[in-house]
């Protein structure tokens, strides 16, 4: 039996374990959902557990989320918590290599690449890219041969990977960086990816052939990109291009320098590693939903039919604006981020001793709860967005949840105000700094998300894409693999399909 040594009172209740070092290392890293909420309900919101020698202490439940993502930045870090595992991927000097107030500068001159104006030419390249994907993958054979009675399948995570990486490259990365992506680009982006795991993220440093070719692959990607910038800067290439490097050319951080050339390699590199696996397995979530519940697809297309239908028929490309303003497509994508967020566990470092507010957490006899420094936090909106007290069925599927407006889910919003007592609009890709709410797949406060709306754009661009060609079916959803950094369907996870009769 481990030796139990009298336990400090201020500290917040600690989950029993085996293995010292170890920890909880194993329950946490197969099911991080079920481990959390089991553990919830033995300790209450506020708990710590070891994993792997470090002190991890969640906060759970939407003031749980607020107290770890409305942190202040005294307090909790994210650069400490996160540099050894992106800083090698995606280079120096930017995001967690480099003070917050730097990120924060360079997440503004992102957004400046995020416009509505780049937005509107990006809706027909997704659909150009998606088209073109389905006329030559091999997974697709069926739907090529134009034959509506010939059922095909293909693997959901493959294909939206491809389709993902494709259109990214199309829209946000840039012309050059979309030709160079049969060759180059894709395997040097898989090497990359290989040293972007849960393994890395525990072992800095392994003398592990993985992280060797990491290194080769960030060191020539980056020279890539610079390669294009200075290619653009002279002249060699025109700049009328709506990709962020074109917008991060033109920024100047406050001081009035530009942003060095190997920053602007760095930042594109990390937007390609933040936007990957989060887009493609949602929108593999997506479809395998949709396979699994044909009624729910058969609106999402007649939406599509209702709205877009040509006189002859056929349907037409929606603009931006207009695919904001599809209630069904919006739902299907909000509910599968409630279920399915990419981002199971968001983590910050200690920086100085942190008090745990009563509300969060009721004090014990010896007074409040005191989170000391060195310590990791642990937010997980997952587990309140699968909260059975705030969601009815809260496992279950239901994307008719969101345009229930006396529903439970409208419900669970009007509760929430953002950080000035507005009430917070969720409409498409909606932006809100608020960090107390029981939503938040793409997090809160200052580290929040700054891809959301390009997400929304490029996913729902895909999924109608794809639901406006072909009929999708699967027998049941896969169960998630948690694994990966990202929370992915297992395998098998192939969806059957049949092309549509007017596509
Ligand atoms: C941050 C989720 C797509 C770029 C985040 C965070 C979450 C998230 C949860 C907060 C992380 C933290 O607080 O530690 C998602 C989901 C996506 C998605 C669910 C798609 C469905 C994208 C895309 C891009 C992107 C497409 C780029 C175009 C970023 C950036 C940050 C971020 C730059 C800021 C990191 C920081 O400030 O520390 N995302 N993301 N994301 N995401 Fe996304």
């Amino acid at each position: 039996r481990q030796l139990i040594l009298p336990r400090d009172r201020s500290l917040p209740p600690e989950v029993f374990h085996w293995i010292p070092f170890f920890g909880s290392a194993a329950s946490y890293g197969n099911d991080p959902i079920n481990f959390l909420t089991s553990c919830q309900k033995k300790y209450g919101d506020v708990f710590t557990f070891i994993l792997l020698g470090r002190k991890m202490t969640v906060a759970l439940g939407s003031k749980g989320n607020n107290f770890i993502l409305g942190g202040k930045l005294a307090n909790l870090s994210a650069e400490d918590a996160y540099t050894h595992l992106t800083t090698p991927v995606f280079g120096k000097d930017v995001a967690y290599d480099c003070p917050n107030e730097k990120l924060m500068e360079q997440k503004k001159f992102i957004k400046v690449g995020l416009s509505a104006d780049n937005f509107r030419t990006y809706v027909g390249m997704v659909e150009d890219e998606v088209l073109d994907f389905m006329n030559r993958d091999p997974s697709f054979r069926t739907y090529q041969m134009n034959d509506i009675n010939e059922w095909g399948q293909f693997d959901a995570l493959t294909v939206l990977a491809e389709m993902t990486i494709l259109t990214a490259a199309r829209t946000l990365q840039g012309k050059e960086v979309r030709s160079s992506m049969d060759k180059t680009y894709a395997a040097l982006f898989s090497d990359l990816d290989g040293g972007f795991t849960p393994l890395n993220f525990m072992f800095p440093n392994l003398p592990l052939e993985s992280y060797r070719k990491r290194d080769r692959a960030q060191k020539k990607l980056s020279d890539f990109y610079v390669g294009i910038i200075n290619a653009r800067r002279e002249g060699r290439s025109n700049n009328d291009e709506t990709d962020i490097i074109a917008a991060l050319m033109t920024q100047t951080y406050r001081n009035g320098n530009a942003l060095p050339d190997h920053e602007i390699a760095h930042i594109m590199i990390a937007l390609l590693m933040a936007g990957q696996h989060t887009s493609s397995t949602t929108g593999a979530w997506t479809l395998l939903h949709l396979a699994a519940n044909p009624d729910v697809a058969e609106s999402l297309y007649q939406e599509q039919v209702t709205r877009f239908s040509n006189p002859d028929g056929s349907l037409r490309s929606p603009t931006y604006d207009e695919l904001r303003t599809l209630p069904v497509l919006d739902a299907v994508i909000r509910e599968t981020l409630r279920l399915h967020s990419p981002i199971h566990s968001i983590m910050r470092k200690v920086r100085a001793d942190l008090v745990v507010p009563p509300t969060l957490a009721a004090p014990s006899k010896d007074g409040q709860y005191i989170i000391p420094e060195g310590y990791f936090v642990l937010a997980s909106p997952t587990v309140s967005q699968v909260d059975p007290k705030i969601w009815y069925n809260a496992t279950q599927w239901d994307p008719s949840r969101w345009n229930d407006i006396d529903g439970e889910a409208a419900k669970a919003f009007k509760q929430y105000t953002d950080e000035n007592g507005e009430k917070v609009d969720y409409g498409f890709g909606a932006v809100s700094k608020g960090t107390e709410s029981p939503y938040q797949p793409f997090g809160a406060g200052r580290h929040r998300c700054v891809g959301e709306q390009f997400a929304y754009l490029q996913l729902g661009t895909l999924i109608t894409t794809v639901v406006r060609q072909i009929e999708l079916r699967i027998d049941a959803v896969p169960a998630p693999n948690f694994h990966t950094m990202i929370t992915m369907p297992k395998q098998p996870r192939m969806i059957n399909y049949r092309r549509r009769k007017f596509a």
